[in-house]
């Protein structure tokens, strides 16, 4: 088979495809008892993002089980901060937790320099995963956006809503510049080695995307994710970017004008109509079962997946989650929703 097969490209590219192409954000991961296994092995979860034979084994581990379209490779988006300089790590039961970095000072200890290296045991994992893949299914390569890595960077844990990192980003306003700036070179640079060592879409999570004001969100959402596209682009024009603003409500429309992305996530709470109206004229879109309904309710997620399947199916669409699988998801409601993609052919 040849890369005019690969239903996911296609569909990115904006072609018509005989089915719709689906994936899911965090396919592997805990739900599986597989990748709970694998992962029992070892100490740490960065350690284990950085064993190139284990993130490669955790990438293939859903693709094996139901086929999904796209594999997308087994890392964390906190990897570039940890790669830049940030003392970085996880706690069973706590999330991320990192040495909050919030002045000048703080910052002169971060650099560019150690990056290529520290992150080559992902690119080793891209290349062994994009050997091993069925020739049929996209290598996707993905990385945190700028304001999202500042969040926990800045706060140095996860938060509510990240208030004191949105004061920062007003009050200390040359320190939080320079911040973004770093984080928007280092995130284009992981994007094209990602792409370099055989991923073939690069989708960028901007998670805390929602939490900010219009003005914020076109200086620290959208300004840097356009410079990260031009960038990529500039190296690597046909590799189709997705961008995932996530919660960013009715500023999804101008995030897909401005930003130059070829598609977009839309998260659960977006609307079917909004999606259809304002955001496939202008995009791709991609998205947005509700994660908990498919951990809680088979027959309710059944009935939701057809309606996303028949209201957006009929444009470019890739299926995906408004966020990602939650660690409960029986593995039993997995099985049929793939069961139904699989089935779901397009024929408008
Ligand atoms: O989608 C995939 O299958 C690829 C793997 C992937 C992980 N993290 C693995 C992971 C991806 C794409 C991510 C992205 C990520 N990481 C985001 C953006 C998407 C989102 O969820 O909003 C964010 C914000 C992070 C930061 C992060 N990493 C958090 C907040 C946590 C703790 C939450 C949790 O589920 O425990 C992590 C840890 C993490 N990253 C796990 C996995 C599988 C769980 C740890 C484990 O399995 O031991």
């Amino acid at each position: 088979m040849n890369s005019s097969t690969k239903l996911l490209l296609d569909t990115l590219g904006n072609k018509k495809t005989p089915r719709m192409p689906f994936w899911f954000m965090r396919q592997a991961g805990r739900y599986l008892p597989e990748y709970r296994e694998l992962r029992s092995r070892s100490k740490n979860f960065l350690e284990f993002c950085y064993t190139p034979t284990d993130a490669s084994k955790a990438t293939l581990q859903p693709i094996r089980r139901f086929g999904m379209d796209g594999a997308i490779i087994f890392s964390d988006i906190l990897v570039v901060p940890h790669a830049l300089g940030a003392d970085v790590r996880f706690e069973e039961g706590h999330g991320p937790l990192l040495k909050p970095v919030q002045t000048m000072g703080d910052l002169d200890a971060f650099g560019m320099e150690g990056l290529n290296k520290k992150l080559s045991p992902v690119y080793e994992a891209l290349k062994l995963t994009a050997a091993a893949l069925p020739s049929e299914t996209t290598l996707i390569g993905f990385a945190g956006a700028p304001w999202t890595l500042a969040c926990y960077m800045v706060q140095g844990k996860a938060a509510r809503d990240f208030e004191m990192v949105r004061s920062h980003a007003i009050t200390q306003r040359s320190f939080f510049t320079r911040l973004m700036t770093l984080l928007t070179e280092a995130v284009t640079r992981h994007a094209i080695n990602q792409i370099k060592a055989g991923a073939e879409v690069i989708q960028i999570f901007d998670s805390w995307a929602g939490n900010l004001s219009e003005e914020q969100f076109a200086e620290w959402v959208i300004a840097p994710t356009k410079q990260i596209v031009k960038d990529i682009k500039k190296a690597h024009p046909t590799i189709p970017i997705i961008g995932f603003p996530r919660l960013a409500g009715s500023k999804y429309v101008e995030y897909a004008k401005q930003t130059g992305v070829d598609a977009v996530t839309i998260d659960t709470s977006v609307s079917l109509a909004f999606a259809r109206e304002a955001l496939q004229p202008i995009c791709v879109v991609q998205g947005n079962l509700d994660p908990l309904l498919l951990a809680n309710d088979k027959d309710a997620m059944l009935t939701q997946a057809k309606r996303i399947i028949s209201t957006l199916g009929d444009k470019p669409f890739v299926f995906n989650l408004g966020h990602g699988i939650l660690p409960h998801t029986p593995v039993e409601n997995m099985q049929a929703l793939c069961q139904l993609l699989k089935n779901s052919s397009v024929n408008a």
